[in-house]
Order: structure tokens, then sequence, then C-alpha cells
């Protein structure tokens, strides 16, 4: 039973967030009907994950370009990501904070957030602009594929360290650890569950794990409008020395999630001028 005697790292974080899967907020939910943007109804976070093709697309990688190299997936929940890139000869890493519970405890975190996820899917089509899947079923077999892959490979990746147990904004990795520094479907599509503090914080982590690059994606909020404190953000980021870059993707799930943020520190290590 290796899985029992780790220790469960930073599961306290979203305990609340996996405590009631069912628990529904109501206020998120707005209509289109009452002339607002209907809204993804977020309440609490999601053990969802997506599959290498659709990383390939939203953030946008050159996989032909990463072989070799280092690559963290934060909040990589059960995506394939990781299992997939190892095996195209990536040094993929994935973080999240569930990592660290048994293989059949993550397995029911598929099984129930994937049903609740789907069926908010199912229930607000007006929310969703599909540019890579030809429908929300395609759509969800594709992620129970990906979820499916993650499972398969997860006690194999644990024990190999390529799968972690940590949580933003304070990553169990030194400076500058990883090549590339990716982060999906956790930062400002959750702006109501983690203030603009957490976002900073978050982002400033990302980058200090960085040796060259983060991408986050998307950069909207649930109801696919630009996340509200973005410019304060980046003002923020670039009085700390990391340059940001908003750019479009040809992608887009739900509605709004058409673009990437960029992090790059301002001055690299191959910028420093040695005597
Ligand atoms: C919706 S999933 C995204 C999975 C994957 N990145 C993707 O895009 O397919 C969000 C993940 O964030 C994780 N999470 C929750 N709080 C977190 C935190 N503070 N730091 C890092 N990950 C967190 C959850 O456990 C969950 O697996």
């Amino acid at each position: 039973m290796p899985f029992g005697v780790y220790p469960q790292l930073h599961h306290h974080f979203v305990m609340n967030s996996f405590s009631n899967p069912s628990s529904v907020s109501s206020s998120v939910f707005t209509s289109a009907a009452s002339g607002v943007l209907s809204s993804f109804e977020l309440s609490s976070v999601a053990f969802f994950g997506r599959s290498l093709a659709e990383y390939t697309q939203f953030f946008p990688l050159d996989l032909e370009a990463l072989p070799g190299r280092s690559v963290l997936d934060v909040a990589a929940g059960p995506s394939s990501f990781t299992s997939a890139a190892t095996r195209l000869g990536i040094r993929a890493t994935a973080v999240d904070p569930l990592y660290g519970c048994r293989a059949e405890t993550l397995a029911a975190y598929v099984r129930l957030d994937y049903v609740r996820t789907v069926a908010q899917m199912r229930a607000k089509p007006e929310i969703f602009r599909l540019k890579s899947f030809s429908s929300i079923d395609e759509a969800e077999r594709d992620r129970r594929a990906a979820a499916e892959e993650f499972l398969a490979d997860y006690e194999a990746g644990f024990l190999d360290n390529r799968y972690v147990g940590g949580a933003l904004p304070r990553l169990p990795f030194a400076d500058g650890s990883f090549d590339v520094v990716l982060c999906a479907h956790l930062l400002f599509i959750y702006e109501r569950l983690f203030d603009y503090a957490f976002h900073l914080a978050a982002c400033r982590e990302l980058v200090r794990v960085s040796r060259d690059e983060v991408r986050i994606h998307p950069v909207c909020g649930p109801d696919g409008r630009p996340y509200a404190e973005l410019e304060r953000l980046r003002t923020d980021l670039a009085a700390a020395g990391i340059r940001s870059q908003v750019v479009a993707v040809n992608y887009e799930f739900f509605r709004g999630s058409d673009t990437t943020l960029v992090l790059e520190r301002r001055v690299k290590q191959a910028d420093f001028v040695t005597y």
C-alpha cells in the first residue's frame, strides 16, 4: 500500500472544495435570459483534466521543441499531459494538492467531478464555443480518456516523482527548477474562490520555479469575461520584474477561453553579464 504512507501534502488546502462535490452556489449562476452573461458554476475546484493534445492547443506548445526539456504542470489534476509528455521524451512533472492520495481516492474524485462538470456543460450550451471538438459528447469522451490515462500512470509516476503533492502559492521546488511552467484551469477561472492576493502570489511563484517561461490558461473568469484584475496584476508583476503578455490562441472551449497569459522574468540568467 505505497500511497497510504505518504503525507497528503496540502490536502487541507482544497479540502473544503472537495468536501461537498454536489454543493451549488446559486449566487454564481447568472442567466442569459436576464441579460447577464451565463456563467460556469465553479463553486469548488474540480478534479477534472484534459489531454496533451488540448494542452498543445491552448498553451500553445511546440511538441517538437520540448523533448529533453523540463516542464512543470501546476494544478495538473487528472490531466494526461505528464503521462503523454513523458512518453514523448519530455521531462514532465505534475503538481497538485491531491497527489499523495491513493489512486482509488483520486478515481473517486474523477467519478464525482466528471459527472458534475459534464452536467453543467450540458445544462448551459450557450456558454460554449467549441473549436476543437464537434460536441460536448466528444469533449467528455476525450477528457474521460485523459483521466483514465492519468490514473493508469499515477502510482508509477508518483514513485518516480513525476506526480508531486503541492499547492499554490507555495510550490515544493527550488528557484528555476523547470524550463517551462504551465498552469491551466485554476487561476482566473476560479476567481470567486481565490482573491487577488492569491493570484499575484501564485503568478510570482510560478515564475520563481521557472527558468524560461510560464503559461497560464485561460485568462478569463467563468463568465468568459477577461479577469477583472488583469491590468492591476500585470502592473504588479511588472513592478516585480516580470514581463507579461496576453496572447491569442487558436483554441476556444467555453466562450472567452481563447487567450493565454505568458510570463517571463525580465532578467534571465542568460542575460547576466559574467566577468
Ligand atoms: C480543473 S483542474 C485543472 C486540471 C488541468 N490543469 C487541466 O487543465 O486539465 C484544477 C486542479 O487544481 C487543483 N488545485 C486546487 N487548489 C490548488 C492550489 N492551491 N494549487 C494548485 N492546484 C490546486 C485541484 O486539485 C484540481 O486538480
